[in-house]
């Protein structure tokens, strides 16, 4: 049983085999369900199936393969080592989102516990886990878990239905990261490590880099610049309309995998559609393909190969 995290009244750990009976009990009481949209387990077995889902939700850090947990966590009393609920994050891979959501016995509500819980798990993952931002969803009735959620700082942005219920989304941003536009230069420290690894600093230079019409983005982490993108004018002959290209695309090993890359693409395809580009097109490094695909673009060539980089697809979307 491992501790991962620590508050003032309560810490927070992995779920264990022992809290099965508690979470039956958390997941069969009418009150506690009224607004989530789940329904009442019906066995111990059903209940352990849970215990096992949160288990594999691990993260893996990219860089050292290290697990880390992101998962919802057991939330106990220090004094008693009471299990009073849960509270923890799920990568939402539909959304391509982490979600924040919790859940205690009736008997502990309106003591603050959500909340207390809620601003830990917020702080590891934008400390910790440097994760861009958080959802959370809550029935447009459940008025208590909206308070915990706008305590943490949570702002509504529109009203869905999720699990089939009438649902607020929340988000709350990682106010460490910022995305701007930036120079040329201001790409080398991570195109260079990312895209020209081994080779002279000389070789990040790209020929339109400099060009009126090009423009770069960057994610910077606390000041630091941590991923980029170029949209260069570039007009391929298989396509038509006015076209961008895109160059250059690199998240730093240790910030993959948190959402940089696609906020970087989608602000790009934006700042394009204002300037009335009708199509982004690149030639797409094989691995990052399903990354692209995901994202809506289509493969228009056969594999082929870029000297000292390796295999490559051209791929396309409208704008
Ligand atoms: C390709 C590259 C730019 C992607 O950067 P990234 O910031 O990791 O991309 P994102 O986080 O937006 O998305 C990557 C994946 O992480 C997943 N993801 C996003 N947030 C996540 C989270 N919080 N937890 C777990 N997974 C998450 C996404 O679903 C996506 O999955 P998919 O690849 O199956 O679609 C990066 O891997 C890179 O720099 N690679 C080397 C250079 C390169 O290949 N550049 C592209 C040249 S064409």
């Amino acid at each position: 049983m491992k501790k991962i995290l620590e508050t003032d009244r309560l810490y927070l750990r992995q779920f264990i085999k022992g809290d099965t009976l508690d979470l039956f009990q958390l997941n069969n009481n009418p009150e506690v369900l009224r607004f989530t949209g789940d329904v009442p387990f019906t066995s111990s077995q059903e209940t352990q199936a849970f215990i096992d889902h949160y288990f594999k939700n691990v993260y893996y850090n990219p860089t050292n393969g290290a697990p880390t947990h992101l998962g919802r966590l057991a939330v106990m009393r220090k004094t008693d080592h009471v299990f009073l609920g849960w509270c923890g994050l799920k990568f939402n891979s539909t959304i391509n989102a982490v979600d924040l959501g919790f859940r205690f016995h009736q008997y502990f509500w309106n003591r603050g516990f959500a909340t207390e819980s809620a601003r830990k798990v917020i702080e590891y993952a934008f400390r910790e886990l440097k994760l861009i931002q958080l959802i959370a969803h809550a029935h447009i009735n459940n008025k208590a878990s909206q308070v915990v959620l706008i305590k943490c700082g949570f702002t509504e942005k529109e009203q869905i239905i999720y699990d089939n219920q009438p649902t607020l989304l929340y988000y709350l941003k990682n106010t460490e990261f910022e995305l701007r536009e930036i120079t040329a230069a201001e790409t080398w420290p991570v195109r260079h490590p990312v895209l020209r690894k081994n080779r002279p600093l000389e070789d990040v230079y790209m020929e339109s880099d400099e060009k009126e019409s090009t423009f770069h983005l960057g994610v910077f982490h606390n000041s630091k610049i941590v991923g980029v993108a170029s949209f260069m004018e570039d007009t391929h002959p298989d396509f038509s309309g006015f076209q961008s290209r895109l160059r250059g695309m690199a998240v730093l090993d240790e910030y993959r995998k948190k959402g940089i890359a696609r906020w970087l693409l989608e602000h790009g395809e934006k700042i394009l559609k204002n300037r009335n580009r009708s199509l982004l097109w690149f030639n797409a490094r094989a691995n990052a393909l399903s990354f692209y695909k995901n994202l809506g673009y289509k493969m228009t060539s056969e594999e082929f190969h870029i000297s000292q980089v390796g295999p490559h697809y051209t791929m396309k979307k409208e704008l």
